[in-house]
């Protein structure tokens, strides 16, 4: 099978492997029909994830259909329609009863980082009951990969964990794939402004398509003054972070309304000042997260029923012996102006 294999910092090649089969009987080996690039496989191929060693296949999103079930695979069988889930869990360990799938004992972040991933014809799929999800006859493929990862990241770090509020203020630095899927979800709870601060002038442009009432542009450096003018000199109920660097987080800081909080998506690599000398008296909350997936069924639903526009996301599309050239594309984001690259396998 074609796969693309990391090969260490800067590396990437597109190989021909042989096709995995079952190591467990609660695995399951899915036929890959369609997947994506997520900012993270760049973040491997910069070196800056560890855990990922050379040789690795990438790819953490997808979807397909199940070309063989473990024996003790009781929720899928061969031939089903399955969405692919970003974190493995095995629905049993202390973490997975929580709900916290993202911190499951055995599972957790593996696919495409400690465990060979989607951007392959096919992969292996551990914890295959609780790891994969049914997609529902008609249900529209492209829209359906957009919830492997981002969709469920945007709204549970982001939107979930900011407690955005029917009539609330919510400011999202960050207008990546990430903080657009935020976008997207804090619109279910109807707050009454939605201001979107970045770089990029064509994300600044794409999310005001998608429900951005304001956007900011931070590449003068005065995007936190911006956004104090905008509210009127009270900041904002939830400022959500979803670049992964300190600027953006300190912008958080500095917009965040009393009693407001900051709900933080980004990777980060590098330590971020917190002024607590002027937050502590603020009654402001920081939550962190690691996508968990909880959501996936939740927020199927939403695309199933059209209340959620998916595959607004997606830019560009290409075929699996291509995936170089989508991963250059995805990759040039400010000149090639992509979100979202599908990928069909
Ligand atoms: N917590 C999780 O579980 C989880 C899951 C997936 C991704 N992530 C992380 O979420 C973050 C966003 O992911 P993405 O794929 O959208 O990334 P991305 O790099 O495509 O988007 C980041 C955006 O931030 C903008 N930006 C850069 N500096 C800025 C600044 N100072 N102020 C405002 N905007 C700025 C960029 O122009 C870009 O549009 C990444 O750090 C990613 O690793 C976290
Ligand atoms: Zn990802
Ligand atoms: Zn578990």
């Amino acid at each position: 099978m074609k796969a693309l294999v990391f090969g260490g910092q800067g590396e990437k090649r597109l190989l021909e492997l042989p096709i995995p089969d079952l190591k467990a009987p609660s695995d399951a080996i899915v036929k890959v029909k369609k997947t994506t690039i997520c900012g993270t496989d760049l973040h491997i191929l910069r070196g800056d994830v560890p855990t990922c060693a050379p040789g690795r296949i990438l790819g953490h999103e997808g979807i397909g259909i199940i070309e063989k079930a473990g024996s003790g695979v009781t929720a899928f069988r061969e031939g089903d329609l399955v969405l692919i889930a970003c974190i493995s869990s095995c629905g049993r360990c202390e973490y997975c009863r929580r709900g916290m799938y993202s911190h499951c004992t055995t599972g957790g972040w593996i696919l495409g980082n400690q465990i060979d991933g989607t951007q392959a014809e096919y992969v292996r799929i551990p914890h295959a009951d609780t790891s994969l999800y049914r997609i529902p006859p008609g249900g529209d493929e492209e829209a359906v990969v957009m919830l492997s990862d981002i969709l469920p990241t945007g709204f549970e770090c982001g939107v979930l964990n900011g407690k955005v509020a029917p009539g609330g203020t919510v400011a999202i630095v960050g207008a990546g794939p990430i903080g657009l899927a935020a976008l997207l979800t804090s619109r279910f709870y109807s707050p009454a402004e939605i201001i979107m601060v970045d770089i990029d002038k064509n994300r600044l442009q794409m999310s005001g398509k998608l429900g951005a009432t304001a956007i900011v542009n931070a590449s003068n450096g005065q995007a936190s003054e911006k956004v104090m003018e905008l509210t009127g000199g009270r900041g904002v109920d939830t400022a959500i972070e979803a670049v992964g660097v300190p600027a953006s987080f300190i912008t958080c800081e500095k917009i965040v309304a009393p009693g407001g909080t900051i709900a933080n998506i980004g990777v980060h690599g590098v330590k971020v000042d917190l002024y607590l000398e002027r937050l502590w008296s603020q009654n402001i909350t920081i939550t962190t997260r690691l996508v968990d997936t909880v959501t996936m069924p939740m927020l199927l639903k939403t695309v199933q029923s059209h209340k959620l526009d998916a595959k607004a996301l997606i830019t560009h599309r290409f075929q699996l012996d291509q995936i170089l050239d989508a991963y250059d594309t995805f990759s040039q984001a400010a000149s090639t102006r992509a979100l979202k690259v599908l990928i069909n396998a």
